[in-house]
């Protein structure tokens, strides 16, 4: 309360206890009394007297402004022309009324409470806004970010500066935003770009593309831009926006390990056509070289034999050809396990039938062999992949399955050769097998899919305890000239 007559203050402070308020008031008189005031205690309202000796409404104001604080400020005087009361007004008191007319004092401050409090309510709300708008452009320049809108139909665009400098340049406002944006697009790539806004404002809920920008300096950055339909909060008008996110490291990622793959790839095919390149030559000198020269041995023991008298020597002699005999039979196994000289001349159905035949046999399992490729010729490749794949399959299910019978299909159509290979047996928990894979405990099922995926094929699995195991292969394969 500025003011200087202490009768006048408590004729005030009483109009106001009657009217109900709860009072704490301070009374000063000048500008230092009212800056400690305000300085040292909280208050809600401020009411001064026109004139006092040495200070009067219009310094109190200043030393109010002066504050920061924003307090209703209430003239309260015996003597106050209309014109002085719109000058203070003006420069921002609040309200302004007559000593005598100290009943309208307490309404007055009711109200300007009431003001005093929506606007701070507004600052508060305007604090908040700054500070999220503050986070968001934060979080777009940490995130590599930028943004655009432009309300529908014909609205000016918004891009955030964030964006600008994601395209390497300066910000541009107004209608010129996008255009200038649009310049450092790489030329190739442009006109994807351009359809794909078309697009979305002619109605599509979504695009997405990526595409590649070329800074002032030539270098080149790939972003992807992300732009979708959505409707303005208050408005509701129909609004495009769109968020572009770099994305030239995940591409420098994504390349060197598509190079890396790649370079696997060519290794890989590298290692196994050596592989087969050495087995074939190994089961080419095991059958032609060490296959010939037992049977040689088996054919001068069993001619010694006549010529013995019985005796001792004669059993030494025919269990001699009878180990000759096995080593020729193991010879021959194994050389034809390594490289099965019916791929050679047979063609590729009669190659796998008479594998199969031949490990089922030897297993005591029931075989239904479905083929309908008759003498297609596979490529090499290709048939060395079909044929391994078989192997490994019917391995396992000799090893793991406790099978009673093997289906195997195989077909051809369309540039794709399809072989399946099923048993009755107890199958397996594919996903805990897989995990021993990953962890080295075996290389079947892997060795498989990696070979079918090294020619561009696949492998599917499908198997659960109980209920028998189904593997089928897929291969891209053309039929090939018969080779003989
Ligand atoms: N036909 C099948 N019937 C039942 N279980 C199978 C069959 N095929 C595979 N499995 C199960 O899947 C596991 C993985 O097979 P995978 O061929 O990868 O390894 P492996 O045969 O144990 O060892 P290797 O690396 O010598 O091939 C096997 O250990 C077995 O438990
Ligand atoms: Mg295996």
């Amino acid at each position: 309360m500025v003011e200087d007559s202490e009768s006048d203050a408590l004729l005030v402070l009483r109009a106001l206890r009657r009217a109900g308020f709860a009072l704490r008031h301070r009374r000063v008189e000048d500008g230092a009394g009212m800056r400690a005031a305000l300085a040292g205690e909280r208050w809600d309202v401020v009411l001064s007297d026109f004139n006092l000796p040495g200070f009067d409404a219009r310094s109190a104001l200043a030393e109010l402004h002066a504050s920061g604080l924003d307090l209703p400020f209430i003239v309260v005087s015996g003597t106050i022309g209309d014109e002085t009361a719109i000058e203070l007004m003006r420069r921002g008191a609040h309200d302004y009324l007559m000593k005598e007319n100290l009943a309208r004092l307490a309404p007055a401050i009711e109200r300007e409470l009431g003001e005093a409090r929506v606007r701070a309510e507004r600052r508060r709300a305007l604090a908040a806004l700054h500070d999220s708008e503050a986070v968001l452009r934060e979080a777009q320049r940490i995130g590599g970010v930028g943004q655009w809108r432009r309300d529908l139909p014909g609205g000016a665009p918004w891009c955030s500066d964030t964006l600008f400098a994601l395209f390497g340049m300066a910000p541009v406002a107004g209608e010129d935003a996008l255009d200038a944006l649009l310049t450092r697009v790489h030329p190739d790539d442009l006109g994807r770009l351009l359809q794909a806004h078309r697009e979305l404002a002619a109605g599509s809920e979504r695009v997405e593309l990526e595409y590649r920008i070329v800074h002032a300096d030539g270098s080149l950055r790939y972003v992807l831009e992300c732009a979708a339909r959505s409707r303005g909060v208050e408005a509701a008008t129909p609004r495009l926006i769109g968020t572009v996110h770099d994305v030239t490291a995940q591409r420098a990622a994504a390349e060197a390990l598509r190079t890396a793959n790649a370079r696997l790839r060519q290794m890989s095919l590298r290692v196994l056509d050596a592989q087969e390149a050495e087995r074939r030559a190994v089961a080419y000198e095991l059958h032609d070289q060490i296959g010939q020269a037992l049977t040689a041995v088996k054919l001068d023991l069993q001619a010694m034999t006549p010529h013995l008298d019985a005796g001792p020597a004669v059993a030494r002699l025919a269990a001699a050809i009878h180990t000759t005999e096995e080593a020729l039979a193991q010879v021959r196994g194994l050389s034809l396990n390594l490289r099965p000289p019916q791929l050679d001349y047979m063609g590729l159905e009669a190659s796998l039938r008479w594998h199969a035949e031949r490990e089922c046999a030897r297993a005591g399992l029931a075989l239904d062999f479905a083929g309908s490729v008759g003498e297609f010729k596979a490529e090499e490749r290709c048939a060395i992949v079909c044929f391994r794949l078989l192997q490994e399959a019917l391995t396992n299910v000799v090893r793991h399955a406790a099978a009673k019978r093997v289906r195997i299909a195989l077909s051809a159509a369309d540039g794709r050769l399809d072989l399946e290979i099923a048993d009755d047996g107890r199958g397996f928990d594919l996903a805990r097998a897989r995990r021993r894979m990953l962890e080295g405990a075996s290389v079947g099922l892997l060795g498989m899919e990696e070979r079918a995926a090294l020619i561009g094929g696949e492998v599917h699995i499908d198997a659960a305890p109980g209920a028998g195991t189904r593997i089928r292969v897929s291969l891209p394969c053309t039929a090939h000239a018969a080779a003989a």
